[in-house]
């Protein structure tokens, strides 16, 4: 935003942070609910910790850029899907089928679309389950339904994502190709600690229950 000086978008990019940030606690509000809950029935918490980020200025402006739009607040809320992000990480894979489907299933949720990197890893190696939904945000005068981009994850997956992304970050995308395979087995690593993690979890509870 070029026009940073002008008061009408400094006050709409405070009003759109402030819808956005409150999109972001709804969310994280439902999410620690089931959380609670689930412990509660089953004596554990699916979730290990939650992040969330309302993206920057920059790259929001970046990323209309690349989309070839005009760096202004309608586009920004029309086009840029992941200004509120929250990142859910969990122990296993099947917490991040069961909160997703638990989300879901909130009848002022509305789901808008669903990327399955787990099922379907990226080239990268890179796995996580990703929703975009909608929330309503209950403002004086009206109801804003606002985007929120959720990302759910082992915490492997979210171990191998964020090395992944400092190399990205370091090499500029143009990592050379014997750390690319690298990170690509090591994605594959990931998925077979998981699974037997998640094994090894069921082995002990019916032990538990024996
Ligand atoms: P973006 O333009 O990056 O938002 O991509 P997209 O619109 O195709 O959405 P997608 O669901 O593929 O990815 C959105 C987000 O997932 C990114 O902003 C990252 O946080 C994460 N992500 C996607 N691919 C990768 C990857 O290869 N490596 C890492 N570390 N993160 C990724
Ligand atoms: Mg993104």
């Amino acid at each position: 935003m070029d026009v940073s000086t002008d008061r009408n978008d400094i006050d709409s990019w405070k009003e759109v942070t402030l819808i956005y940030n409150s999109a972001l606690k709804q969310i994280s509000t439902k999410l620690e609910i089931l959380n609670d809950e689930f412990q509660h029935v089953h004596r554990y918490n699916p979730i290990e910790h939650i992040k969330s980020r309302i993206k920057t200025p920059e790259s929001i402006v970046k990323k209309l850029k690349k989309h070839g739009y005009e760096s202004t607040i309608g586009n920004m809320v029309r086009y840029v899907n992941d200004i509120a992000g929250i990142r859910v990480i969990c122990s296993f894979t099947s917490d991040i089928y069961q909160i997703a489907e638990m989300i879901s299933n909130q009848s002022d949720i509305n789901v808008i679309s669903v990327k399955d990197y787990i099922v379907n890893p990226k080239p990268s190696g890179y796995k996580s389950y990703h929703m975009l939904v909608t929330v309503p945000v209950y403002l004086s005068d009206r109801i804003e339904q606002t985007k929120v981009e959720i990302q759910i994850r082992t915490v492997a997956m979210d171990f191998w994502a964020s090395l992944e992304h400092k190399i990205h970050y370091k090499f500029e995308g143009n990592a050379p190709d014997s750390i690319r395979d690298q990170l690509v087995e090591c994605s594959r690593i990931v998925s077979d600690l998981d699974a037997r993690m998640l094994s090894l979890n069921k082995e002990i509870q019916q032990l538990g229950e024996g």
